[in-house]
Formats: structure tokens, sequence, C-alpha cells
């Protein structure tokens, strides 16, 4: 059914004026002044609200077998939390374990998401492991569309690799035209601080920190930034949560080392004192790299604003704090590592950095839309408001007021990192391609219509 949406004020991240956009065949056909509704259009008065471009969430864990467990979510309860909140996109993590075959893992995930998605999707290809078996599978992974590869230099022993296998990712990441994003942790210094802490007797959530100082964090991203420059590969640096880290990256873009920057909503808001509360609550807070001192929201704060960091995601991954949270009481080093937040990065980014002055409308809509999909080849079909996009939009509205809690929100998961937060301001229309997939806090789409999103190598 064709939709017409009136009278809205369109915000990309760069214009803004009141017009109406006309949706059909799933894409943006016309946006003009006083369109008239044809016959059987469905009509969504925006008068007083805003229209935004489906925000894209870069950096999503859903499928996650990790730490002993997996993380909460199905494709189906994230994908209408997302939508919700207004996601309209995602992009998640494939992490194979290490003996698994890259191939089988893209069927594996591919095979979760696919009919049980609400919302559109694509994925980070997880390079786990390097030898002439997987290199044949990534091609071939980037030949059906995944034009990214992710790396963990922590989490040794799971997920991590070796020097040898970072130099060989990068490289083939350069000579297909693909981004390899990167989580940047030191592994061998935070294992021999893990050992001496549990040895000292130090078992609780806040000592989750000390295993994983800021200098951690920033000799990660200084390792990674010196082997892309060294191959002339480009880099995204995934969850930097410290102005340490954030020095590292800068000082290599300086240098012209072709490095993005994300940092998440949990480290704008929440701080290290959160993995510190009594009674084991602090490991509702558990993720890595950690919530850090409360200085550094400032220069995250800043780092959006002026575009040294250019998207905000989630990296959502939830896990259950009654049961698998519990599986690190008395050793924190088994504490699932992970805050949710794919449901409320919006309207928490709204309510702090636009509604508080911190970031203007475009620089909000070009950190959770516009960049991520010109950095990962989904611009312009995504991320924007133009003739021929998907017509995935956002009717915002700025007078919402609510409250952030697990007894209403839609995520899988008994517990919320930001209960009782205030929110100014909810989405109350999303669309997926020309069609209604929630309203006023309630999914209304189709379970499964999301579609896997092609990307193109080469794109920059
Ligand atoms: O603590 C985190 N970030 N959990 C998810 C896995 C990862 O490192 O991104
Ligand atoms: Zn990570
Ligand atoms: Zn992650």
């Amino acid at each position: 059914m064709p939709l017409l949406i009136k009278n809205g004020e369109i915000v990309t991240a760069s214009e803004r004026y009141i017009a109406d956009i006309f949706c059909e065949n799933e894409t943006i056909t016309r946006i003009d002044e006083n369109i008239s509704a044809p016959a059987g259009a469905e009509v969504v008065d925006a008068t007083g609200k805003y229209i935004f471009p489906g925000f894209i969430d870069p950096h999503v864990h859903i499928y996650l077998p990790f730490m002993g467990t997996y993380a909460k979510d199905t494709h189906e309860t994230a994908s209408k939390a997302a939508l919700v909140g207004g996601t309209t996109t995602f992009i998640e993590m494939i992490c194979p374990a290490r003996g698994d075959k890259p191939l089988e893992a893209f069927e594996l995930w591919l095979g979760k998401a696919q009919g049980n998605s609400a919302c559109d999707f694509t994925f980070h290809m997880g390079v786990t492991r390097y030898d002439a078996e997987a290199e044949k599978d990534f091609r071939e992974i980037v030949k059906r569309g995944i034009a990214s590869f992710k790396v963990f230099l922590a989490y040794k022993g799971a997920f991590g690799v070796t020097d040898e296998e970072l130099y060989h990712t990068l490289k083939l990441a350069k000579s297909l035209g693909v981004i390899t994003t990167a989580h940047c942790e030191n592994a061998d210094l935070i294992l021999e601080l893990q050992k001496q802490l549990l040895a000292e007797g130090k078992t609780g959530p806040e000592y989750h920190y000390v295993s994983r100082p800021p200098r951690v964090e920033a000799e990660g991203v200084h390792h990674l930034v010196t082997f892309a420059e060294t191959l002339d590969a480009h880099v995204y640096i995934v969850h930097l949560s410290c102005g340490e880290a954030l020095q590292e990256a800068m000082h290599a873009s300086a240098r012209g080392v072709q490095v993005w920057v994300e940092t998440l909503i949990q480290y704008l808001l929440c701080d290290k004192t959160d993995a510190e509360k009594p009674n084991f609550e602090g490991a509702k807070f558990v993720m890595s790299p950690p919530l850090r001192e409360k200085h550094n929201q400032e220069i995250l704060w800043n780092a959006l604003q002026k575009g040294f960091a250019s998207t905000l995601a989630t990296d959502h991954a939830p896990f259950d704090f009654s049961t698998q949270k519990q599986m690190g009481r008395g050793d924190f080093t088994k504490i699932p590592n992970g805050i949710p937040s794919l449901e409320d990065r919006i309207n928490l980014y709204y309510t702090h950095g636009v509604k508080t002055g911190r970031i203007d409308l475009h620089q909000f809509v070009n950190t959770a839309s516009t960049q991520a999909a010109k950095i990962f080849g989904l611009h312009p079909r995504k991320g924007t408001i133009q003739l021929g996009a998907d017509a995935d939009l956002v009717v915002y509205d700025p007078n919402y007021r609510g409250k952030i809690s697990a007894k209403t929100h839609a995520m899988n998961l008994d517990y919320n990192s930001f209960e009782g937060m205030e929110i100014q301001g909810r989405p109350s229309v999303v669309t997926v391609r020309g069609k209604i997939s929630a309203r006023d806090g309630k999914f209304v789409g189709e379970n499964g219509r999301g579609k896997l999103l092609k990307r193109e190598p080469n794109h920059f």
C-alpha cells in the first residue's frame, strides 16, 4: 500500500525543511509540498514532528555464543526492539569460534536472521582465525555482499587474533576493498592483570575495570593503526570508550591513516561507578572495554559533535542478570560481557544530546544513521531521505515524555541498564521500506520481513 507522510519537518545530515513524503514500492518516490493522497494510500499526519532517516546501528550482537552462554535476544525480539526505538537497519557481528569454518558461520548467522528479523540487516564478518582455507571463505563471503571484516584484539583464546592473523586480515581487506572493524584492547595485558587480581582475592565486578584500564585500550588502538598504516588499510575502531584511546586514533588520522571511530550510548551515560554497585548489581554494567571515569563522557560528546567519532552505536549484547551475569559471581572474568541498548540508543541520544544542545539535529542524524551508511556501503539506499532511497523513516515526536524500564521494554532481557532514566522524545511511526513497522512504542510490522543488505566493496 502506498504511504504518504504529511507536514513533517524532514531532517537529514545536511537539510531541514517541511514537506510531504510519498512512498511506493518500498522507496521514496516524491518529496514535495501539498501532495494529495491517491486512492488507497495510508496517510500519516506528522505535523509538529521530525522525520528522520531510519537509524542504523552499525554494531550489534544477536546470535552470540560467548563466555559459556548465548546472548538472550533472537532476531525476532531484537529487530522488534530496534524498530520500536527507531533503528531500521542493524549490522550484526558474525563471531565464529576459532575452529569454525567462516563460510559455514556466515550461512548459520544468515539463516538465523533471514525470515526472523523484521528490519533490514547486514553483517561484519568476524575473522577469528586466518589461514589459507579461511581466506578462501572470506573471499567468497565478500562476493556474497559482506563488505566488512571484524577482528578482536582482545579475548585471547576465544575470538582474538594473533598479530600475524591481523596482518593478513588487513592485507586481504585492502586487496578486496573492504573495511576492517576492530575491538581494540591488549589481550595479554588483560590476561596478566586478571590473573593478578584474582590471586589477590579481588573477584567482584568492580575489578573488571581494573583489569582493562584506559592504556590497555589505547595500546590496542595504537596497535591496530600501526598495522593499518603499514598496509594502507581502512579500519574502524568499535566501541571506543576513553580519551586515551581517542588520542591514539586522532594522531593516526592526522598522519593520514584511514581510521574511523565508533562510540556507544553506554559510554556517554554510564560510568565506572555503575559497575561498582553493591550486591553484584555492578555486573549489569560489565562490558568491554569497561565503563570509564566520568570525565571521559565530555570527551566523547565532544568527539561526536566535532566528528572525531563518526558513529554512535550500541554493541547490543544482552545477558540476563538473574541467571547469566550470575556466572561471574566470585570471579569477574566469568561475567558475560555486554550491556544491551538497541532499543534505547536513539531516545537517549536525542534526550541527552539534542535536548541539552550538545549535538545539533543534523549531527544527531549523521552520527546515528548517515555515517554508518556511508562507511559501510549502504548509502544512499539507507541513511538519508531522498528520491529513490529505501522508505525507512522515523516520524519522531519531540514532545513525548516517558521513562525507560525493563517492565516495558521489548528486548528479551530481565533488566535495563538505563532503568528509570527519562526520555524526552520517541518515534511515533517507524517505517521499513514503506511499511509501518512500529507505532508509539509498539511493534506493528511483519515478522521476518527484513532483508539482507548486500554491499559492494570499494565504496570509499
Ligand atoms: O562487552 C562487550 N562489548 N560484549 C560484546 C562483545 C564485544 O566485545 O563487542
Ligand atoms: Zn568488542
Ligand atoms: Zn561488540
